[in-house]
């Protein structure tokens, strides 16, 4: 028996190419808030419009593809055996990029359901059901035919991802479809916003999250060559954070029509989320102990090693973020957006860079990448990118919430709204470097990769066998 490595193969190409889309996006509309007129006068190229397609893009097409794709290679080798269905992962991989297509097709055409994260409209929403059951029932139809009683730690993130993920999209999409073009929630008023954020923090927690901490509990091991470092605390901090995930949601409607006790129980939720989420990082931080010295010289490890501190840094900053009085002075500045970038570039796109670092070479039965020195060029460029966005935004953010509640004596503003934008502009320029500079490793990796996969031997299949590697428990 051998492995099917083709899904995973597409998967990893779709990965780098959505990433560069994404990312491309991100970095228009972040000239466009530095520099209006770069609206042009085409609607479909205006803010409004490719927002929304930026954040679809990094987190369903660059991220999706991603875990969709790791996880077909995990349950695989940690399983020891193949893909229950070939012309299933086939379904999944082309049904995931057509309607990757439908999304960057309908967004820009200012189709959307206006709820964030969910803007695809019902039709669409029902071809993600039917990819998403047949991924389902790729993956755990595996995880059932597999060869060791065994089920590795990262299957459970992964399954936990598969399933959550269904839930809310199920729940969260319930809609009246009165045309093609459009459709209405069923949902209405602060039960509407309860239900949207019930599910867009779970997205946080489980798209952006578990199913990324499945990805760290493979590739860390397997690039370090060592054991996850606790076994035990990897099974403590699964239930704690799928447990306590689930009613944090609150903290994104503080101060709003949602009833006091609602807000309070979310914000008591995100601070305990702290304890879990930080079982995860020391767990993955931890595995490099008594291996430290493999930090040096290996530019895999640093893209996971710092993604997984940057994995601390925001969810110490999200809790924090959650207590109602900080919230009072963060919610609805750029402070928000370095904190989600802190999580989405820092977190989620370095350990997938780093995780397909680790994976690509060994597609094609090579031991590193094509250029290991641009790895680690890859590695700096993208560590100073997220760091000069970040910090822009955290100085932005405070700065904005400050002007904003500045009052004078005689209890008039300090600040006309303008001026704070005014303010801001310097901070936008800097956001934009960063971006660019993000970016540009993205096409670095892009040309590694290309030379890794045109320098693979021909493809020989690989065998199922039991690996002894990460399995240690
Ligand atoms: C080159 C890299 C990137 C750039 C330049 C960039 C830029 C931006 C900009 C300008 C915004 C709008 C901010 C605003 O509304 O004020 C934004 C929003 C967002 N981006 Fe990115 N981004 C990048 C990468 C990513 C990645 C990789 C992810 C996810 C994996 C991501 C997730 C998001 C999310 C979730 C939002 C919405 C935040 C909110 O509503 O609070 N971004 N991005
Ligand atoms: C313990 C973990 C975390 C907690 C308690 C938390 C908490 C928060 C809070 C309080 C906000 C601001 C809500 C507002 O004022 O509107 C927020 C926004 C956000 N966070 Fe986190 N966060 C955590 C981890 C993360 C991670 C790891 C990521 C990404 C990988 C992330 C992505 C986001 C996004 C995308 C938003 C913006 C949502 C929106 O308004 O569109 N968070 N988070």
């Amino acid at each position: 028996m051998t492995y099917n490595d083709k899904v995973v193969r597409q998967f990893t190409v779709a990965t780098i190419l959505w990433g560069i889309v994404g990312m491309l996006v991100g970095v228009l509309i972040a000239a466009q808030l530095w520099l209006p007129v770069l609206n042009f006068e085409i609607p479909w190229l205006t803010y409004g419009r490719l927002r929304p397609l930026h954040t679809n893009a990094v987190i369903f097409a660059f991220g999706g593809s991603a875990l969709i794709g790791t996880s077909l290679h995990v349950v695989q080798r940690t399983c020891h055996v193949r893909l229950i269905s070939d012309g299933l992962a086939s379904f999944v991989f082309w049904g995931w990029q057509l309607i990757i297509v439908c999304a960057a097709i309908t967004l820009p055409l200012g189709l959307t359901q206006a709820k964030e994260y969910a803007e695809l409209e019902w039709w669409i929403d029902w071809m993600i059901v039917v990819v998403w059951v047949a991924y389902a029932v790729l993956f755990f139809g595996t995880i059932i035919k597999r060869r060791v009683s065994h089920i590795y730690v990262a299957n459970w993130f992964y399954a936990a991802f598969i399933i959550t993920i269904a839930l809310l999209h199920i729940v969260n999409n319930v809609a009246l479809p009165v045309s093609a073009t459009k459709s209405y929630s069923m949902y209405t008023g602060a039960v509407d916003a309860m239900v949207q954020w019930w599910y867009g923090h779970n997205a946080v927690g489980f798209f952006l999250t578990a199913g990324f901490l499945g990805m760290m509990y493979y590739y860390v091991p397997k690039q370090a060559e060592r054991p996850i470092y606790s076994y035990r605390l990897s099974i403590v901090h699964f239930w704690a954070l799928i447990g306590i995930y689930m009613w944090a949601g609150p903290h994104h409607l503080h101060y709003t029509a949602l009833p006091d006790w609602l807000q309070s129980l979310g914000m008591v939720f995100s601070l305990i989320l702290l304890a879990p989420s930080w079982g995860g990082m020391i767990n993955g931080i931890m595995t490099l102990n008594g291996a430290w010295h493999k930090l040096r010289d290996d530019p895999v490890l640093k893209f996971m090693i710092v993604a997984l501190s940057f994995y601390g840094m925001s969810t110490f900053e999200g809790p924090m973020m959650s207590i109602r009085t900080v919230n009072a002075l963060s919610h609805y500045t750029d402070w928000t957006i370095g904190h989600v970038h802190s999580g989405a570039l820092g977190w989620v796109a370095m350990m997938t860079i780093g995780s397909l670092y680790c994976l690509i070479p060994r597609l094609g039965g090579q031991k590193t990448m094509y250029s290991v020195k641009a790895v680690e060029t890859h590695f700096w460029i993208s560590t100073i990118g997220v760091v000069l966005y970040i910090a822009s935004m955290w100085i932005a953010g405070v700065m904005q919430g400050l002007m904003w509640r500045a009052f004078n004596d005689d209890g008039t503003l300090t600040y006309t709204f303008i001026e704070t934008i005014a303010a801001t502009k310097p901070y936008y320029a800097i956001r934009l470097l960063g971006g660019l500079l993000f970016f540009s490793g993205m096409l670095l990796m892009a040309w590694n990769t290309w030379k890794t996969m045109a320098g693979a031997p021909p493809l020989e299949e690989e065998a199922a066998e039991p690996a002894t590697w990460g399995a240690e428990a």
